[in-house]
């Protein structure tokens, strides 16, 4: 079956069938993610504006990473993972819009930036997902899926595989084919996915201010349970 095919390519979100993952951005998270990816028996094309960033952690991850440049990562890649700031995502996508025809798209970017007293503060007016911003962006035959994000890098690192409960992560996407591969990416990076809705809910895991991001949870990396309890508090007896 041809991966470009539609059935090719649903196939393909499966385990077992080859699939190459494009993370762009080999920085705090870029670089978490292909660890738990190559961990998790996953096939990774690394790219960083700085080529020797990507080649010095594919050297490390080999032989299921390897490095290339941007374009050539989204060309020759199934999924792109942007794991850049989301300016950098608006120039990539505006660059190399007709590579990710066809391709699912995972972005994990949170809008914020720190002013000159290493304060955050929101980059898009409030109410307005990067994810959103992401989506629109995109050629219509990508498949766009937010995923990866919620966590810090760092709690990202430390709870792969947890036990004895795996923690969850979110995701939202209004597309299958999205759906099924990022849902296959998260479980070979050792959690266990949650998908909240669609790319409107992608507002509700971002950061600053997303009820479900980690910062609002006070820190907490939930299990699927709890993660069943976040999204409908209401529903939770007192
Ligand atoms: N860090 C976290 O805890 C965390 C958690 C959740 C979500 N996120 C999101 O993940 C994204 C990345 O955050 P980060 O902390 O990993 O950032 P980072 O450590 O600053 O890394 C950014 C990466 O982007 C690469 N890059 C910059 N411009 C590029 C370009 N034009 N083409 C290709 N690659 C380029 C950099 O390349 P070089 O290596 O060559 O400099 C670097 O590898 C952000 O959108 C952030 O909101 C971060």
């Amino acid at each position: 079956m041809k991966k470009g095919s539609v059935s090719g390519r649903l196939n393909a979100a499966r385990k077992g069938v080859e699939l190459t993952t494009a993370i762009i951005g080999v920085g705090n998270l870029g670089s978490v993610l292909a660890r738990h990816l190559v961990a998790g028996d996953e096939r990774v094309v690394l790219a960083a504006k700085d080529e020797s960033h990507a080649e010095a952690l594919a050297e490390q991850l080999a032989p299921l990473a390897r490095a290339a440049s941007v374009e050539y990562a989204i060309a020759t890649a199934d999924v792109v993972v942007f794991a850049v700031w989301l300016d950098t995502v608006k120039e990539l996508i505006a660059q190399d819009a007709s590579f990710l025809e066809n391709k699912v798209v995972v972005d994990p970017t949170n809008p914020f930036g720190f002013d000159e007293n290493g304060q955050v503060f929101r980059t898009l007016p409030e109410g307005q997902s990067s994810g959103s911003v992401v989506a629109s962006l995109l050629p219509a035959g990508a498949h766009y899926v937010k995923a990866f994000g919620t966590l810090s890098a760092e709690m990202l690192a430390r709870n792969a595989n947890r036990t004895p409960r795996r923690a969850a992560l979110f995701y939202a996407t209004d597309d299958d084919e999205a759906a099924a591969t990022v849902e296959r990416l998260i479980r070979a990076a050792g959690f266990e996915p949650f998908k909240v809705g669609g790319v409107d809910t992608a507002v509700r895991f971002e950061m600053p201010g997303g009820d479900l991001h980690q910062h609002r949870l006070n820190g907490e990396v939930l299990d699927l349970d709890q993660a069943r309890a976040a999204i409908h508090p209401k529903e939770v007896p007192a």
